[in-house]
């Protein structure tokens, strides 16, 4: 399938033209020449859609036996139930927002800094909690002038102490996982962003939803292990769960304002990661370096091995059942090499909502901040999406076999409770020992499947935050101790 794109003078028709299948439709679009004007673009398109069916006829396999026999009665409830409207009443911000940013000096944080200094009158920050980084935390409290700061490593106090020595409003310093508390809770803030990696992120998460914050969302654990304990406690405190990574915020973006029920189905897009183009013969001799290039997304070595093996899209999947309500047979992969169309929705009418732009994070995250409204970006920084420099969006149905991660994060998604978050452990686990050449890249997927196996008989449906947490401890020593190729299992031989 591609969307030829034509110069703005030669633009009469979008189409999507499936050459590989027969039976598929030709859509053909009148489309007015609004093309080459937004940054980002919601455009209402009729996808002709792959009627092979790539996300519904999935191999039972993996972690799939428990399915239906623990979910449904007790699926939480989702975070934004397939739309998105403000409540009436709801306090829009005039002046600066205040936010507090838990990760300041990891990616999310330092973009989410990057926008509060290029919007001094929308946003301010009021608490900021690092992890080891002290150079940059002292740069960071020097230039937004929190008023409590976090530095989780303790042994670091005094160091950072010293790099503030010349500094005349000090922040008050709380170390420790404690600090990474009162800073996601500190009574100013009104939106806190979580962009701390793993487990860690729990604590500070549930403790802003306890102080009603809004969480602008970039620890994918929250949802993902936390889901099952976290919704439920959001509903309790009213508190908004915004998306901060591309993908849930073009969904989030499609549905604002929808009309209840009138989602149908997710389309999540995914670049297809180093292997796009590889036969899956050629699989089983990836080396490390080989995994290590993106096409699109210039990240860190674990999303990047994440996205060629497409676990990074499964675990989307799982999270887009959380934040949207939507059920897994709704939500499907396409992959879409360009990375422009950052992911699409279906209402019941088969209208398709998409959202585009370039690959940018920061996009999300300011529409994290800003929601429901819009902030002018100046394009100097922000530079604009011109379709007709790009050409032509490609699309393709992914392969099941090529990416088994597909399957096993449906099949663990469905069985829901603890399920997912030792999904995800145990895949950051073996992405790990590839990454460290103990294992090989299809060993990945074994350790995943093998883990998921091993977890069926405990699997708790509504655990607590306690149970979470020992059982992301418990799925990476199992990954780490699983021999994949002593454990062949009979799906992925
Ligand atoms: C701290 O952050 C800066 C800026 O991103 C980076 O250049 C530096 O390497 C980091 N230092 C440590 C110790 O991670």
């Amino acid at each position: 399938m591609a969307l030829n794109l034509l110069s703005p003078t030669e633009i009469k028709t979008l189409s999507f033209l499936d050459s590989s299948k027969s039976n598929s439709n030709l859509n053909l679009l009148k489309f007015q020449g609004i093309c080459c004007i937004y940054i980002y673009i919601c455009v209402c398109v009729c996808v002709c859609v792959c009627t092979s069916g790539f996300a519904f006829k999935r191999k039972e396999i993996g972690c799939t036996a428990s399915k239906r026999v623990h979910c449904s009665a007790q699926t939480p409830p989702p975070a934004w139930p397939g739309r998105a409207v403000i409540e009436p009443g709801r306090k829009i911000w005039d002046g600066p927002k205040p936010i507090s940013v838990v990760g300041s000096t990891g990616s999310i944080g330092t973009q989410t800094l990057d926008i509060v200094a290029e919007n001094p009158d929308k946003f301010r920050i009021v608490a900021l909690a690092a992890g080891s980084n002290i150079t940059l935390l002292a740069d960071q409290i020097k230039t937004f002038k929190p008023k409590l700061v976090s530095i989780r490593d303790e042994s670091l106090l005094g160091e950072l102490k010293e790099a503030l020595a010349d500094v005349e409003d000090k922040p008050e310093i709380i170390p420790g996982e404690q600090g990474m508390v009162e800073v996601a809770r500190h009574p100013d803030a009104v939106t806190v962003v979580t962009g701390i990696v793993g487990c860690a992120g729990l604590k500070p998460t549930v403790a802003a939803i306890e102080a009603g914050k809004d969480i602008a969302l970039a620890n994918k654990e929250t949802l993902i292990a936390g889901g099952p304990f976290v919704l439920p406690l959001a509903h309790k405190h009213n508190v908004k769960i915004l998306p901060a990574d591309s993908e849930h915020s073009a969904i989030f973006q499609c549905i604002q304002g929808l009309p209840e029920g009138a989602l149908r189905r997710v389309i999540l897009t995914a670049s297809g990661g180093s292997f796009r183009d590889w036969p899956v013969e050629k699989l089983k001799d990836v080396k490390v370096a080989d995994a290590l290039k993106h096409p699109n997304w210039n990240m860190g070595k674990k999303i990047t091995v994440d996205s060629a093996t497409l676990f990074n899209k499964g675990l989307e999947v799982i999270e887009a059942h959380y934040l949207f309500g939507a059920e897994y047979d709704d939500i499907e992969i396409v992959i879409h090499p360009q990375s422009i169309i950052h992911s699409m929705i279906e209402t019941q009418d088969s209208s398709v909502l998409a959202q585009l732009g370039w690959p940018d994070m920061r996009l999300p995250i300011l529409y994290t901040l800003s929601w429901p409204d819009r902030v002018y970006c100046s394009e100097i920084t922000w530079p604009r999406l011109d379709l007709c420099k790009l050409g032509s969006l490609t699309f393709k149905a992914p392969d099941n076999v090529k990416y088994p991660s597909m399957d096993l994060a449906y099949a663990a998604g469905r069985a829901g409770g603890t399920m997912t978050g030792v999904l995800s452990a145990a895949n950051e686990k073996a992405v790990e020992l590839f990454i460290d050449e103990k294992i090989s890249y299809l060993d990945i997927f074994k350790v995943v499947e093998l883990t998921c196996n091993k977890h069926r008989a405990e699997l708790v449906t509504s655990p607590s935050l306690e149970e979470i947490i020992h059982y992301d401890l418990w799925a990476r020593d199992y990954a780490a101790s699983v021999q994949p190729s002593a454990g062949l299992s009979p799906a992925l031989v």
